[in-house]
């Protein structure tokens, strides 16, 4: 098959994630035989530096004509300390998606066994924690109207919804549930917004359309609390933009690591695919960061593109690199490989089709890069 991609690497560590995102794709290509077109473009501060804006309009039109955006991350700390800044790194992200239409934003949150101990919760608690946060991505207070007043002492971001919006994402999330465990959860603050009561009426009249999914409601306030308590309670969580942004990040570190959540963001026409984690500029650089969550949501890639053996084929390897400790410093303090060698393993072992006996010598090789 032959597919072009657009790749946006951005900021901080985006470049490292997503050069290891780019060998398990030319790994893909090489195992099952097809051609992945890669064209790299600019987004966020790096953008900003180069073209004075975070994203251009000629980027936004590549976007819209490949067949798929692989976004790295983006932000920069000297943007984020300084709130009178008007052009901003995130701006580039929130345009993209916007003028992408990508209204769906599919946050799966899936359990290692390997990664228990990592968790900041129990053991116990983690039993059965299976779950996917569909937020809505191209609505709500994000993109509402922003104002300043005049002497800079008062501010407003405008949160809307229409019945539409609700609706296109609120079936993708009904489907999604009849795959899956046939259980959705509508978050929302309906005790106190309105735009949170139309989220409700909206999905309590699609629920109809689907007897099977059992549906409940909580507030944000206390689906956080749920999240944390009894997490294996969600199957599909379905919210809002700002809502989703939270409660995914919330949701991911149960897993053990914000490293492995990856995501997909899908329209009518476009689909973008990104980790949930942030740019780390900490760590720009250093070649330490986790590159699973970017490497996973190539995975989703080739599931939207319904190429489910080569996504299998990636998470294969994902899960090996796991069980072989070929892991980051996140995950663990005992020997930690490189970024760029997680990245070459795991394509290593897409590539030979998964017989790989962890050979001493290629091993040695790989991790003498480590030290
Ligand atoms: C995310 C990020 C973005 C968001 C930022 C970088 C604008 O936190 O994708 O979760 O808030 O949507
Ligand atoms: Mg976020």
């Amino acid at each position: 098959m032959e597919k072009k991609i657009y790749v946006l690497p951005g900021d901080g560590i985006g470049p490292e994630i997503v050069s290891q995102a780019v060998k398990v794709i030319k790994a893909i290509d090489i195992a099952f035989d097809h051609k992945f077109e890669l064209k790299n473009g600019l987004i966020g501060a790096s953008s900003i530096r180069d073209n004075g804006e975070p994203i251009t309009q000629e980027a936004i039109d590549v976007a819209k004509l490949a067949d798929g955006v692989l976004l790295g991350a983006i932000g920069e700390p000297e943007f984020d300390n300084d709130p009178t800044i008007k052009v901003r790194p995130e701006q580039g992200l929130l345009k993209l998606r916007k003028s992408l239409n990508l209204y769906t934003n599919i946050r799966p949150v899936s359990m290692y066994d390997i990664l228990k101990d990592i968790s900041p919760l129990k053991n116990e608690n983690l039993k059965g924690v299976d779950l996917v946060v569909y937020r809505e991505l191209t609505g709500g207070i994000y993109f509402g109207e922003k104002k300043l007043s005049a002497d800079e002492n008062s501010a407003s971001d405008l949160c809307s919804y229409s019945k539409e919006e609700i609706t296109r994402i609120a079936k993708m999330a009904f489907e999604a549930a009849v795959q899956r465990s046939n259980k959705l959860t509508l978050v929302d603050k309906a005790n106190v917004l309105e735009t949170s009561r139309l989220w409700r009426r909206v999905v309590q009249e699609m629920a109809s359309e689907f007897p099977g999914v059992e549906v409940d409601y909580l507030y944000v306030d206390n689906a956080a609390m749920q999240m944390v308590v009894n997490p294996a309670q969600f199957d599909v969580v379905l919210t809002e933009n700002m809502f989703g942004d939270i409660i995914s990040d919330l949701s991911s570190v149960l897993t053990g690591s914000l490293g492995m959540l990856p995501s997909a963001s899908i329209g009518d026409s476009c689909a973008m695919f990104e980790p949930c984690h942030g740019s780390y500029p900490q760590a720009a650089g250093k070649d330490v960061a986790n590159p699973m969550a970017t490497i996973l949501s190539v995975a989703m890639m080739y599931d939207h593109f319904k190429l489910f053996k080569e996504a299998k084929a990636i998470r294969d390897a994902v899960n090996w690199a796991l069980k072989e400790n070929i892991v980051t410093e996140d995950i663990t303090s005992d020997s930690p490989s490189r970024c760029s060698v997680v990245g070459d393993l795991i394509a290593h072992y897409i590539e030979e089709g998964g017989n790989v006996s962890l050979n001493k010598d290629y091993m040695k090789e790989a991790m003498n890069t480590v030290i």
